[in-house]
Order: C-alpha cells, then sequence, then structure tokens
C-alpha cells in the first residue's frame, strides 16, 4: 500500500471536520484520500467571451491535485464556462478529466446546462431569467457528453451520491425520474460513509430559512445561490434518512460551513473566481479546492489554496448576458482556424 502524501510536506494545514459514522476507530484501517473540485468555469476562445485566467487557474489546480495522489476526484459542477449554450466546450473539459491519472465523478453546473427554474423575472435588468432555466436538450447535451445525471457509488467505506440539482422544483420531465432514484437511495446498502455531492448550496444561512425572493434586489443572490421550497425540506429529510455526513456544494464561489441537523455542509471554493465573499463573516474566497481524508471513524478537510492565481485578461461580459450580447466577432478563434 503507498503511504499517503505527507500534507505537510506540501504546506497544507489539515482543519478537522464534524462526522458520523463509525463508533469505533479500526487500528489497522489505512487512510485514504479524494478531492473535490467545483466552479473551474473552463473556456474557450471560440467563445463570444473567454478568461484565459481561469482556464489557467484550472491547470495549476489540476497539477496540484495530480500531486496529492487522490483515489478520485469529484467535481461539483459549472466545468465549463458555457457548456449550456456550446456542447464543444462540455466536450474538451471531458477529454481533460479523462486524462486525470484517477477516475473522475461529476455532475453538471448551472453553466453546464442551465439555472435552477425562475417562475418569473428577478429584480436584476441584466438578465433574463426565465430564459436561463435549465431545459431537457440541455440536460440531454450534457448527459450526452459525460454520461448520467445521478449516480452513487462506494469506495471502501464511503459511499459518494450526487445528482444535477438545477432539476429540484423545474417540473421537468426529468424531475420525476430525479426524485424516483433519489427515494431509492434510502434503500442503498450502506457505507461507515456517506456524502452527498450537488451544485447550489441547499441554503444560505439556515434549513429553515424559507424562499428568498427573486424579485427582491436586496435578496437576488440569496435566491440564485439556493434550493427553493418544497425541494429543500425534501432534499434535508433525504440525508437525514441516508444517515449523510457531510453534502458537499459548489456554486458560491466562498468558502463556508455550516452545520445542522448532525451533517456537514460545506460551500466548496472556486478555482475560476472568487464570489459572495461578504456575504457571511467567515466566508473565505480564496480559490482553491478539497481535500479528503477518510479514515474508519471520520473524515478530515483540508482547504488547498491555489499555488498561483492567474491574472491574463481575456474578453466578453461576465454573468449571464442576454442572447443579443453575444459578440462573436470578438472571438480570438474563429470557425475554421
Ligand atoms: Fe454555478
Amino acid at each position: 500500500m503507498k503511504p499517503l502524501v505527507p500534507l505537510g510536506t506540501l504546506g497544507l494545514s489539515c482543519l478537522p471536520i464534524l462526522f458520523s459514522g463509525c463508533s469505533e476507530a479500526d487500528d489497522h484501517f489505512v487512510p485514504w484520500r479524494f478531492a473535490h473540485v467545483a466552479d473551474i468555469q473552463v473556456g474557450s476562445p471560440r467563445s463570444f467571451r473567454f478568461a484565459p485566467a481561469w482556464n489557467e487557474n484550472w491547470r495549476t489546480a489540476r497539477g496540484q491535485i495530480i500531486a496529492l495522489e487522490p483515489e478520485f476526484l469529484l467535481v461539483g459542477g459549472d466545468l465549463s464556462r458555457d457548456g449550456s449554450i456550446h456542447g464543444f466546450e462540455l466536450e474538451a473539459i471531458k477529454a481533460d478529466l479523462d486524462s486525470l491519472p484517477f477516475p473522475c465523478h461529476v455532475i453538471p453546473g448551472n453553466m453546464d446546462t442551465g439555472n435552477k427554474h425562475a417562475d418569473r423575472q428577478g429584480a436584476r435588468g441584466d438578465r433574463d431569467d426565465l430564459l436561463l432555466n435549465v431545459t431537457s436538450e440541455q440536460l440531454e447535451q450534457f448527459s450526452s457528453v459525460f454520461g448520467p445525471l445521478w449516480w452513487s457509488f462506494v469506495q471502501k467505506n464511503l459511499r459518494v451520491s450526487a445528482f444535477c440539482d438545477m432539476i429540484v422544483g423545474s417540473g421537468l420531465p426529468e424531475e420525476a425520474q430525479l426524485w424516483e432514484w433519489l427515494g431509492a437511495q434510502k434503500k442503498a446498502v450502506p457505507a461507515a460513509h456517506h456524502i452527498w455531492m450537488m451544485h447550489y448550496p441547499l441554503f444560505v444561512d439556515r434549513p429553515d430559512e424559507g424562499n428568498w425572493d427573486i424579485a427582491d434586489s436586496n435578496h437576488y443572490l440569496d435566491w440564485y445561490f439556493t434550493i427553493d421550497e418544497p425541494g429543500r425540506s425534501r432534499l434535508l429529510q433525504l440525508f437525514i434518512d441516508t444517515r449523510t455526513d457531510r453534502v458537499i456544494t459548489g456554486h458560491v464561489h466562498c468558502r463556508k460551513d455550516h452545520h445542522a441537523h448532525g451533517i456537514a455542509f460545506d460551500l466548496a471554493p472556486a478555482t475560476c473566481f472568487a464570489q459572495w465573499q461578504d456575504r457571511w463573516p467567515d466566508g473565505d474566497p480564496t480559490l482553491g479546492f478539497y481535500l479528503y481524508t477518510v479514515y474508519s471513524d471520520y473524515i478530515e478537510k483540508t482547504f488547498v489554496p491555489l499555488e498561483k492565481v492567474s491574472s491574463r485578461p481575456g474578453y466578453g461580459p461576465g454573468g449571464h448576458p442576454k442572447p443579443a450580447e453575444r459578440d462573436y466577432s470578438r472571438a480570438w478563434e474563429k470557425e475554421g482556424d
């Protein structure tokens, strides 16, 4: 058995976490590791916008993850800058992830498919919330490249379950199928530990905070970054029923730890750019990824900051520009180049 790369040699500090799982430690158990990355948003110079710095940040994270020798990598959505529009961006990052020396397990984020569903236009005039709602065609585009939109597997003493949470509350045909699969997970063979991965955090501050109002400019982002009721409570009950240790999410690009109902909610960092750093007093927008070390009776979480953050300039608008604002004449690479 290969020894773990000592974290001390990499200049990393460990952040012990709350856990539930085995009641007794196994002295003979060999600890092992997996990594989690989210919001890498790798883009393309064929697009109406491109941030080469974000691609470079992913290359940096990629090298750091390889050096840590995890048994697998979880990718928690927003793999691409605009995979919801360009299938070629999804294909490019799929080929990149497939060339890693360990397995990758992937769910989409809203930039890869479309956003969680809005039932009306929100407070921001720079985007069309209804037009951004995820569609069945976008889900099909993603799954045609990456495979199933929900999955679960066991590695040693850990079960990992994950799903495309933009579907929750959408009313799309895929939603009934998703809830059926989620319900069936209550009967899955349990492991000592269970983690779930999704893209959107379940809540901002606490599970019972209620729905945020998309039309309230003071709370648009609270709405944008979380799961609406009744899906939130239904998912929370599922996590409780499936003896979940932790739920790992992305989307906000700011690290924040929550604990509720005996479950750790890890709001994970991004590698592309920082965001929402003022939302919590203890939020940390430093770019990087998580490394998890799995022991017999607990899981240890380590934040790994990017060794280098690129500032290379690109072009095009940020956010969710309306279709008329997508100017492909600015692309650094044109069709046929
Ligand atoms: Fe996102």
